[in-house]
């Protein structure tokens, strides 16, 4: 973890109440999805997947530290930017991860806890995964726990967000867990930020918190009809995946993306009750990519569990690419994001 803009100061050495610890963790768009749980409560995948961490999309977490009597308390950003107390949909699972990473230390102290995200939440764009990195790799820091990435990995993934695993590291990233001999095999990194500018273009057509969680789509994944040959599939698609990201191809990742986003769509439609994340709106942009796609401008799409859409280019592309989805009717908004360096330690704390 990188040491972001500030000094984190007295923190790193002790802990004495009232010191304050921000981590600023960006989210992540997978490549090769992660769908489906062995163990739904501590994150352990069906499969392996890869994924690319996101630099303007982050969680921002800010832990002030408290005497243990007291008990915790989160606060959540609203869309201004002021911090209310969080609801329970946010906070309750924010207190059982807090809770077992503090049971691992032995005990200790109680946090205030402060959260804000730089983008809309719930909606598909993997803020749970930006969210539990930084809440855990700043608890790590205050309860004194881990400092290898890849074991900070294995507790982000304890908070039952496992895409949160990954967002532990910057650039383009694999996680195994889920296989063989070490089922809770933590993220690690296939290449650095800087190995390969690739940029995310992200049509947000809906902004609504989405019916169903991504948790309960993994729950539901093995009912589906089209379940197994997902399976089966994956093992193909993640060699692609990893021979595109190590010679730079955008020609032979995109197909692979697409096919994945598509199939990750077909296996939540088709789950007993069926999951719809995407809508109409989610067609029309990915119809748009596909018509850029014929008049020579490199771009694919992607979509995680829910409707908005996240479009792969290179830098050359990315204005021609911004400026059209920017053009069509249901996108309310363009985010321009890329590759990232991945979480840092940051001075400008919430609370
Ligand atoms: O990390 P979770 O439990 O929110 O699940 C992530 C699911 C997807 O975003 C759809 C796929 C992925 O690998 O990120």
């Amino acid at each position: 973890m990188s040491r972001g803009h500030g000094s984190p100061g007295r923190v790193e050495s002790s802990r004495e109440t009232g010191d304050r610890i921000t981590v600023v963790a960006p989210s992540n768009i997978a490549f090769v999805k992660y769908w489906g749980a062995r163990d739904l409560e501590a994150a352990v995948p069906m499969n392996r997947s890869i994924s690319m961490t996101l630099r303007r999309c982050v969680s921002r977490c800010t832990l002030e530290l408290r005497c243990p009597s007291v008990p915790d308390e989160i606060y959540l950003a609203d869309e201004a930017g002021a911090l209310k107390p969080a609801p329970d949909a946010f906070a309750v699972p924010v207190l059982r991860h807090l809770e077992q990473l503090r049971r691992r230390a032995g005990g200790g102290v109680s946090f205030r806890v402060g959260a804000r995200n730089s983008f809309p939440s719930s909606v598909g764009l993997a803020s749970s995964a930006s969210g539990f990195a930084a809440l855990t790799l700043a608890a790590a820091r205050a309860l004194e726990l881990e400092e290898d990435p890849g074991a900070l990995s294995g507790l982000a993934r304890l908070s039952g967000s496992g895409s949160a695993a990954r967002s532990v590291f910057g650039g383009y990233v694999e996680w195994p867990g889920g296989e063989g001999d070490d089922m809770e095999a933590p993220a690690r990194r296939l290449a650095t930020s800087d190995h390969w500018d690739l940029r995310d273009v992200i049509a947000v057509v809906g902004t609504t918190p989405k019916e169903v969680s991504s948790r309960e789509g993994h729950r539901r994944a093995s009912t589906s009809p089209h379940y197994a040959a997902r399976l089966e599939a994956i093992p193909r698609r993640l060699a692609s995946v990893r021979a595109a990201v190590r010679a730079r191809d955008l020609e032979a990742l995109g197909p692979v993306l697409e096919e994945e986003a598509i199939e990750l769509h077909l296996v939540a439609m088709s789950s007993r009750p069926p999951v719809f994340y995407w809508s109409p709106a989610t067609l029309e942009v990915v119809d748009a990519v596909r018509g850029m796609r014929e008049e020579g401008v490199g771009a694919y799409f992607t979509m995680d569990a829910g409707p908005n859409v996240h479009v792969l280019c290179l830098p050359g592309d990315e204005p021609e690419v911004a400026s059209r989805l920017a053009g069509l009717a249901p996108v309310r908004r363009v985010i321009r994001d890329g590759v990232g360096e991945g979480p840092s330690v940051d001075a400008e704390h919430l609370l």
